[in-house]
């Protein structure tokens, strides 16, 4: 068991603390917490509006021992303004001195069901952590992340109940030194409720939203 490490969660989602992203990478966060890891949380969108914000970016990442990215897939990669903030971490290892090893662990979830959807973020991630010389210890990736709907992993039910499994298990792993299992990877990947019910509802939801913005009859529209 390693003890006194200090994790950093960046969440990548301009959602915030409303997003699935905070919720999944909040819970890990509590998780390792409780097995003694000292633990911190950011939003990459908001410290990236400053220069300030930026530099106290850099200087909570060298400060880690544990890195935990948290974002939404967008259009099959990540969110644009957490790709400027990787640029920025990297150009500061590239000047690093410091010779601790640092850890990377990233967590992705999706709009659309398949969590494979997610292959090509968690790809971008890994090579991140090459090229940083991060240790990679593994990527989650859960579809369906809609399920959480902006609430606490706790309170979000038995949808989310594979993804608080799977956590539970990566929380383990961490606290042991070790890389997220295979068990866990695959359990975030498996949505808790079937696909057709997942779509059923999110359809309905937009249907609701377009209904809210006067659209509800161009929900067909083509360009
Ligand atoms: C600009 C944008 C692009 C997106 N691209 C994808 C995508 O390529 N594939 C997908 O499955 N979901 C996509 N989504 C959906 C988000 O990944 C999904 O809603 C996610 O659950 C949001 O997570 P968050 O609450 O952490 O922000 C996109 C959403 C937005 C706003």
């Amino acid at each position: 068991m390693e003890t006194h490490k200090r994790v950093l969660l960046l969440v990548g989602s301009p959602k915030g603390p409303e997003s699935s992203s905070e919720a999944l990478g909040r819970y890990l966060l509590g998780k390792l917490g409780d097995g003694g890891f000292e633990t911190q949380g950011a939003y990459i969108h908001t410290l990236m509006r400053s220069a300030e914000g930026q530099q106290a970016l850099l200087e909570l990442v060298k400060a880690s021992d544990i890195l935990i990215l948290s974002f939404p897939l967008y259009v099959d990669s990540l969110p644009a303004t957490m790709i400027a903030a990787l640029e920025r971490i990297a150009q500061q290892q590239a000047k690093a001195t410091q010779t601790k090893k640092q850890k990377l662990v990233a967590i992705v979830n999706n709009g659309f069901p398949e969590a494979s959807q997610n292959n090509t973020a968690i790809a971008i991630c890994k090579r991140f952590a090459f090229e940083v010389h991060f240790e990679w210890m593994g990527g989650l990736s859960m579809g369906g992340g809609g399920v959480i709907g902006g609430q606490q992993l706790d309170r979000a039910g038995f949808a989310a109940k594979n993804a608080r499994k799977a956590l539970d298990l990566a929380a383990k792993d961490l606290l042991e030194g070790e890389p997220v299992s295979q068990q866990a990877v695959q359990l975030m990947a498996k949505m808790a409720i079937p696909k057709w019910l997942y779509i059923m509802i999110s359809n309905r939801g937009w249907k609701k939203q377009a209904k809210a913005f006067g659209a509800a009859d161009k929900l067909e529209n083509q360009p």
